[in-house]
């Protein structure tokens, strides 16, 4: 019998820093400080266009351009038919409209609050760099996106975030919602944000390399011992910033393997100093079809 419910093809982890976004937007990829970063987005771009999926679910974090000290959800869906890119001081980034999949985001949203996941539902929000600089770094710069995007949002910026733990079993809800959807889609998830960054205080500028690649290797092999590893060890080593490395989990708990499938194909792995104020990391991980 034809396979006709969803499921999820692969899942991608990227950095989202907003100065690769201005350097896109600006035509600055060439320069030799850019020249770097941008080369190890090439074949994640030919496979983006090669695997180009029906909806991404992208969990990002928003940085106060959505949500404010006023009101700050752990866990958020965007269910809306589209999401404009915020305005974050410099006016929105020239990017197409990001189109939802407000079937699939509503399905979702049932299907893991039913799994005791608390979510909160957004029918309007702007997205802001943490979700429009992974679009970009993995599409370029189309006229519109090549796929649906659900926005999904999760607190990093204040204290205390959801715990690894509790993100990599949120993907594995995540998971069996997208299995139970009835409609043959083929569904992307991402995790973003991270590396190792600090933006303030006295450690600013802080970037540990041995940490970073550790945390790829550990998130390839075994992402159910990494999702233990407490918040104050992500503080410590990948600096206060490092802390969105929690959302990756989401991503990673989503895949084949964790319920107990084949272990996923690393297609690509890419890790570069500095970007801005951060160490980028980058890996796409396949599920065998
Ligand atoms: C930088 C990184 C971030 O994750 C962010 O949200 C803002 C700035 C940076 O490296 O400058
Ligand atoms: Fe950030």
């Amino acid at each position: 019998m034809a396979r006709t419910n969803a499921r999820i093809t692969a899942s991608v982890y990227t950095s989202h820093v907003p100065a690769i976004g201005a350097a896109i937007d600006h035509g600055k990829t060439g320069e030799p400080y850019w020249q770097p970063v941008f080369k190890g987005y090439e074949f994640s771009k030919r496979w983006m266009k090669d695997n180009t999926p029906d909806v991404i679910l992208l969990v990002y974090n928003d940085h106060a351009s959505a949500f404010s000290l006023e009101l700050i959800p752990t866990f958020a869906i965007g269910c809306a038919a589209e999401f404009a890119p915020a305005d974050e001081g410099y006016g929105a980034r020239p990017v197409p409209q990001v189109i939802g999949h407000a079937e699939l985001a509503a399905h979702v949203a049932q299907s893991v609050i039913q799994e005791d996941f608390d979510l909160t539902i957004v029918n309007r929000m702007d997205v802001d760099h943490g979700l429009t600089v992974p679009l970009s770094l993995l599409c370029g710069q189309p006229q519109v996106w090549p796929c649906r995007v659900i926005p999904f949002a999760v607190n990093v910026v204040q204290y205390p975030p959801p715990s690894g733990r509790r993100c990599f079993m949120l993907g594995q809800a995540i998971r069996r919602a997208v299995e139970s959807y009835d409609e043959p889609l083929r569904v992307q998830v991402w995790g973003t944000g991270g590396m190792s960054h600090q933006l303030q205080g006295p450690r600013a500028g802080l970037i540990n390399r041995e940490f970073d690649n550790a945390f790829l290797d550990r998130l390839i092999a075994d992402p159910e011992r990494l999702s233990k590893m407490p918040h104050i060890d992500y503080v410590r080593e990948a600096g206060s910033e490092g802390i969105e490395l929690v959302m990756w989990l989401i991503a990673r708990g989503a895949m084949a393997d964790v319920a107990g499938g084949a272990k996923p194909t690393v297609v690509h792995r890419f890790y570069h100093v500095p970007a801005s104020n951060t160490a980028v990391g980058h890996l796409i991980l396949e599920n065998k079809p």
